[in-house]
């Protein structure tokens, strides 16, 4: 018999499974976060990947007529920019729309909140230090996801691992905590649960599955990759981006040796090149954010089957464990 794990979070978001799909620009679009909504995981569109407002708007709408299930969007924001035009646009349409949650990820959400509060939007605060998630509490978000010095992506400057951050947050904050990253199977999900987190999130794990509109080679790049096969760019400029190895890191990391300036970094990994380099399949163009978990990753399955497959495993880890303990 499969279990069912209900926490604070399921009963947030509505969702079957404690298991969220963190926001990837270019790769969380209606056809890919209505296949993780459909296997009963939860998953957010990330606004960043469209020009406008407007097109949102229709992704949004897409969304609804490929699921009646809840769903969010990703606000991500980068510290040095504040909080431009655009991102307040797409967070009005987001309330418009009626969208359950968001995912905001960046910088503080503290300018967007009266707005969300207005339209009753969940609030879930993506942050990589107890310290931020205590601040966003204090500015009342609904739930925060605490990302490890090991997930995919932006993983902060303070480099603990999720083994430490989700424990010292459960402990420490009121609201549900959610763990971020380092997640691809039951062992991963369990473990989370038992060290207090309402839900897990995951995103190269679900980056690697069958639905996501990313080229196959690509894909195979993270499934073949070890744990020891990323590296974190952009240190340089206190924005650290945990990235698969491929050439277009090598080349980062050799001119953030030598000394660098925020221009030429973002001369390298800036301008849509993840967008190019997912739809032409040639691995070692753009940054491909990867967690250290994609040693954990073996193969690419459905999004069904990825969920199916943590839940089913969690269930015969939480017997043996029973059985320990008895
Ligand atoms: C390919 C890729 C793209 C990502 N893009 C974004 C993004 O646009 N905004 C964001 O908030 N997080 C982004 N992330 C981070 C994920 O939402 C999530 O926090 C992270 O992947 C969790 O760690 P894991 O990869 O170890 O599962 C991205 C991650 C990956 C793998």
């Amino acid at each position: 018999m499969t279990n069912r794990f209900r926490t604070k979070i399921t009963d947030m978001l509505g969702c079957e499974h404690p298991i969220l799909c963190g926001g990837m620009q270019w790769v969380s679009r209606a056809e890919f976060v209505a296949a993780v909504c459909n296997a009963g995981a939860f998953g957010f569109i990330t606004a960043e990947s469209f020009d406008t407002a407007e097109h949102l708007r229709a992704e949004i709408r897409k969304m609804r007529d490929l699921t009646d299930r809840p769903f969010g969007v990703n606000v991500s924001m980068v510290p040095e920019f504040g909080v431009p035009d655009r991102t307040i646009r797409f967070c009005e349409v987001i309330c418009e729309e009626g969208v359950l949650a968001v995912e905001t990820a960046g910088r503080s959400p503290e300018p967007l909140m009266p707005l969300f509060r207005e339209a009753g939007v969940k609030v879930i605060h993506k942050i990589t230090s107890v310290r931020h998630a205590l601040k966003a509490q204090a500015l009342g978000v609904d739930a925060v996801t605490l990302v490890g010095i090991g997930s995919g992506g932006h993983v902060g400057l303070d480099n603990v691992v999720a083994f430490v951050l989700i424990p010292q947050a459960v402990a420490r904050l009121d609201i549900p905590v959610i763990a971020g990253g380092a997640v691809a199977n039951g062992r991963g999900f369990l473990g989370a649960l038992a060290m207090g987190a309402e839900a897990v999130l995951m995103g190269t794990a679900f980056f690697a599955t069958q639905e996501a509109p990313v080229h196959p080679n690509i894909k195979q790049r993270v499934v073949q990759a070890e744990e020891t096969d990323t590296s974190l760019i952009m240190s340089s400029i206190k924005n650290p981006i945990r990235c698969v190895n491929n050439k277009l890191v090598a080349d980062v990391l050799a001119v953030e040796a030598r000394g660098t300036t925020l221009a030429e970094i973002l001369g390298l990994v800036a301008g849509g090149k993840g967008k190019l380099a997912y739809q032409s399949g040639d691995p070692d163009t753009a940054p491909i954010a990867c967690g250290q978990v994609a040693g954990l990753i073996g193969e690419v399955k459905s999004v069904a089957r990825l969920v199916e497959d943590i839940i089913t495993e969690a269930g015969q880890l939480l017997d043996r464990l029973n059985r320990l303990a008895g």
